[in-house]
């Protein structure tokens, strides 16, 4: 980072409920974050991590960024959800040259069929000493999906020349700043943590080992899901009982009677959502430990509008036996006083991943 220059960069969180836009200025050697802003999503603009409709979305975008003063110049963002797909694969050790080859060989037989026009990318997890194999990380998207995401984008006049996938950026938010390029993170202290994020459509869980991706999966439920087990226990539209959910609903902790007999409902209502996804959460810690040779999970992680239900940080940590906490993806940075102390600490939760998608951005 030349010392006169100042990166600026913006990340942009295209999610199916709330649109997010962080950015951040270089400053001292380290990045500082200057505006944010979130506004709700155009009703189906956004679908399972892909814009949809650019016509809808370019407006929005504009209003986003115009509302809050941003003049996006780098502007960065991702596509997540189902449209990723990322799987992990073995292949004998070799030469880093060699690499990028044997993987696209062997890429073609983990896509599924006819997904042709990809963009791809891959990760060495790691080395298996005793086979002397290399475990890979594959992510690729449909090509065609990347335009799609592209396109509001270049509706609005703006260009990105990076595209991320979004858990990756969500898990880049918390590493500390002195960590520089994925190096450290908050994790200084030995064992794995759980990164997830708690979306509307879907939701993503990242186990973390230092700074090395150990796992990643998307689940295909999240906050929608919630408000529509809302909507059906206690009868009333999709919209009531979102608001009905983000306002009033709580989770009540074992042994802890319900103040009120409409939110016991309304926590009885969730629960088997909430059990499908903390199931999977499980799955994942279950799959990481018995294949980490011995490494623990210290804590999770959690962020998404999600992670704002009341008490589920909590109730998660009772039911997983592990610390949980909600993420503050400001906390370790450096954040423009302009910034009301109150927005920043509600909107939060949700940054994650404009927060990690706009680091990206300065660091180019
Ligand atoms: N206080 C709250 N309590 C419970 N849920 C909340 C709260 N605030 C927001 N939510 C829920 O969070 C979800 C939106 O979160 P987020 O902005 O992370 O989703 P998104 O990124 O737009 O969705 P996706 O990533 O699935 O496309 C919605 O389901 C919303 O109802
Ligand atoms: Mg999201």
């Amino acid at each position: 980072m030349g010392l006169f220059r100042q990166r600026s960069a913006v990340g942009l969180d295209l999610g199916s409920h709330t649109l997010k836009a962080v950015e951040v200025v270089g400053h001292n050697g380290d990045v500082r974050v200057s505006k944010i802003a979130a506004a709700p999503t155009p009703a189906g603009a956004v679908v399972e991590g892909v814009a949809t409709d650019a016509a809808l979305l370019a407006p929005a975008i504009r209003e986003l960024l115009g509302g809050a003063g941003i003049r996006a110049k780098r502007v960065v963002t991702a596509v997540g959800g189902e449209a990723v797909i990322i799987r992990e694969l073995k292949l004998p050790e070799m030469p880093e040259a060699e690499l990028a080859r044997a993987v696209a060989f062997e890429a073609e037989r983990y896509l599924p069929a006819g997904v042709q026009e990809v963009a791809r990318d891959f990760q060495v997890l790691g080395t298996t000493a005793e086979e002397k194999q290399l475990d890979i990380l594959l992510v690729a998207a449909r090509k065609e999906l990347v335009d799609r995401q592209l396109a509001p984008l270049r509706a609005t006049g703006l260009s990105s020349s990076i595209m991320e996938v979004t858990s990756f950026s969500m898990v880049r938010a918390y590493e500390s700043p002195a960590a520089g390029n994925g190096d450290g993170g908050d994790n200084d202290h030995g064992d794995a943590i759980v990164y997830v994020d708690l979306g509307a459509q879907s939701s993503d869980i990242i186990v973390m080992e230092h700074d090395r991706l150990r796992l990643a999966r998307n689940i295909s439920t999240g906050g929608n899901a919630l408000t529509q087990a809302v909507a059906a226990a206690m009868d009333v539209e999709f919209g009531a009982a979102e608001t009905l959910k983000e306002r009033e609903a709580q989770l009540y902790l074992h042994g802890e009677q319900p103040s009120d007999v409409m939110l016991g409902r309304v926590h009885e209502a969730m629960l088997p959502v909430l059990t499908s996804i903390f199931t999977e959460v499980r799955r994942s810690m279950d799959f990481y430990t018995a294949r980490s040779r011995g490494q623990a999970i210290a804590k999770v992680v959690l962020s998404g509008g999600t992670a704002k239900l009341r008490n589920l940080a909590p109730y998660l940590s009772d039911e997983l036996g592990v610390p949980v906490e909600v993420g503050n993806p400001f906390g370790p940075r450096q954040v423009d006083p302009g910034i009301p102390p109150d927005r920043l600490s509600d909107l939060a939760p949700t940054m994650a991943v404009a927060v990690g998608l706009a680091l990206r951005g300065a660091r180019e």
